[in-house]
């Protein structure tokens, strides 16, 4: 698609000295009240060069654009110079492109060839998924999904909690109280039952730790029984977590969690001796971190078992060596910055050249309004009553409100599932926020539900005139933009010209909450130019160009919802 930044930027560059072609480019911004133009150019930067005041230097500068043809008007208003585009020039390029570039609209190729690995989701085994574990869940598939349509070839981790004492423990347990039906059940429930009532009963008697350390290191070592239960632990887990993926339409590339590092420790600990860096301290052995401000990282315990960051630091080299990544991504909350701070900084000692392609993208905490999520047992809230709760909810108002399907079931699951994702990614990520049902399930607000429906709104307008439809898509070029040159038209087509920048600004930033954002301002300008203008009247040519940027809207509409990993429904 034309990119007019680009173009205003080299306009400008032949009119003004004293700037460079870069520093040009980045001043021109698109100014908040559309009134003072599509796009703007302050000149304070020019005063000193020029010897001019600002104001006028807009005006010269003004006087000449205006000549170009790509301007309706260009105008001086104080220091700035305010540009309006020809709106059929902007409305053509915008029209041509979502028509061409249908699912592919507002992607790039800016990734080809490059891989980037996007670790995320990454829950404890044998422990509940909970409504916190939707964050780095839901923001995660996102990310992946915005690097994968910038055209990164993407590897989706899930770097399962599989591994660590804790299973010593969990051992322990389930074979003083556990009973293996009930497992089968229900495996997370019944494990995490077991699991407290060892922290409990080992209050009373010291012994149980002991026991749970032998365990663990039983199963370090690969013995039979430890391994079998381990194992067991591990498959009837994934078999609930599975569920909740299947549930949220998400997969991943690999599932090398923890324990698949198990056996690659010996080299990082000869790497980090190498490299003189591994200190021992009581028996333990740790890097020592004072230098650069942070507490020390500890690489294995005085019993020579390993830890977390022993294994996160194993996973980055390996990933390193396996897949050659361009950047690996890691989607975790901000609780463990200063873990990763660590162990970047330990990537960095070992000299190995790439610490600065590993970013760890945090973000904040999930509460719910009721109060509820302490992870305490029992007053744990597990993501997937969560999504059937929203499921259910949602099919009592598809069915009060009449919704137009032919699938309720369907549609209740696309849309409260989708609610609560979109609820996820509405804000910055780095924010904390409160969980609220009231919020999400909103059809008018700024909702999931809300950018489904007008996406659905959008097709069922597209669906009463397949004939005008394809007209409409068999090429831009002969529509007659001046039917879609009202006020509610263009403000619509602006914000999907601007679709393909929010999303290479969300990649840049980590921020899926740049696209749901705008998204919400497309429907927003869709909805008020579906209740502004007649769109399919009697005349042909009229009902056409109405009807392609219908089309344009519904597919950035479509394409949006879907990176945010949300079905984007046809009828509602
Ligand atoms: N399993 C960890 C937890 O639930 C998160 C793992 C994050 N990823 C990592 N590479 N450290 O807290």
């Amino acid at each position: 698609m034309l990119n007019f930044k680009e173009e205003i930027a080299k306009l400008l560059d032949v009119r003004v000295t004293g700037m460079s072609a870069d520093e040009i480019r980045e001043t021109v911004e698109i100014p908040q009240d559309s009134r003072m133009g599509d796009y703007a150019f302050p000149c304070f930067k020019l005063a000193k060069a020029l010897r001019k005041a600002p104001p006028l230097i807009a005006l010269d500068i003004a006087k000449s654009l205006g000549a170009e043809g790509l301007f309706e008007r260009v105008e001086a208003v104080n220091a700035y110079v305010n540009m309006f585009l020809k709106k059929s020039v902007l409305t053509a390029a915008v029209l041509s492109a979502a028509i061409a570039e249908g699912e592919r609209f507002g992607g790039a190729d800016i990734g080809a060839g490059r891989k980037v690995i996007v670790e995320f989701s990454s829950p404890n085994i044998a422990k509940p998924f909970h409504i916190g574990h939707i964050r780095s869940t839901v923001i995660g598939n996102a990310v992946n999904n915005i690097y994968a349509f910038l055209g990164y070839d993407t590897v989706r981790v899930n770097h399962l909690g599989d591994y660590g004492t804790q299973f010593g423990k969990m051992i322990v347990a389930y074979r003083r109280w556990g009973d293996r039906a009930e497992v089968e059940l229900r495996p997370i429930r019944s494990l995490l039952a077991y699991y407290t009532k060892f922290h409990e009963e080992a209050e009373k008697d010291a012994g149980l730790e002991d026991e749970a350390r032998r365990a663990f290191a039983r199963l370090e070592r690969g013995e039979k029984e430890e391994r079998e239960l381990w194992q067991w632990f591990r498959d009837e887990s994934l078999k609930e977590f599975n569920r909740v993926y299947a549930m949220l339409g998400i997969s991943f590339d690999s599932l090398a969690g923890e324990s698949f590092y198990s056996d690659k420790m010996d080299r990082v600990l000869d790497m980090l001796k190498e490299k003189g860096l591994l200190k021992e301290s009581d028996g333990a052995r740790i890097v020592d971190l004072s230098a650069f401000d942070m507490p020390p990282a500890l690489i294995t315990k005085k019993d020579g078992s390993t830890l977390y960051i022993t294994r996160d630091i194993a996973a980055a080299i390996y990933r390193k060596e396996q897949y050659g990544f361009h950047k690996n991504l890691y989607i975790v909350a901000s609780q463990q910055n200063l873990h990763f701070k660590q162990w970047f900084k330990i990537i960095e000692l070992l000299g190995l050249g790439w610490a600065d392609e590993c970013v760890h993208i945090p973000f904040g905490l999930v509460s719910l309004d009721d109060g509820t999520m302490s992870t305490r047992a029992g007053r744990v809230v597990f993501l997937e009553d969560v999504l059937n709760r929203a499921i259910e909810k949602t099919r009592e108002i598809v069915i009060e409100k009449n919704v137009n399907t032919d699938n309720a079931d369907e549609t209740a699951r696309q849309v409260g599932v989708g609610a609560v994702i979109f609820q996820e990614l509405s804000n910055n990520r780095i924010k904390d926020y409160v969980f609220s049902w009231d919020k999400i399930l909103n059809f008018e607000g700024e909702t999931g539900p809300y950018v489904q429906y007008s996406h659905a709104r959008a097709s069922s307008v597209l669906r009463k005139d397949d004939t005008a439809r394809n007209a409409a898509l068999s090429g831009a070029d002969a529509l007659d933009f001046s039917y879609i040159a009202c006020e509610s038209a263009y403000e619509l087509t602006k914000l999907i010209y601007r679709f393909p920048d929010a999303v290479l600004e969300a990649g840049e930033k980590y921020e899926p909450s740049i696209v749901t954002r705008h998204i919400v301002d497309v429907a927003q300008a869709f909805n008020k130019f579906y209740h502004d203008e007649h769109i399919l009247t009697d005349d042909e040519t009229e009902r056409k160009a109405k009807l392609a940027l219908v089309f344009a809207a519904k597919q950035t509409l479509g394409n949006g919802l879907r990176l945010l990993g949300m079905a984007a429904p046809e009828r509602m």
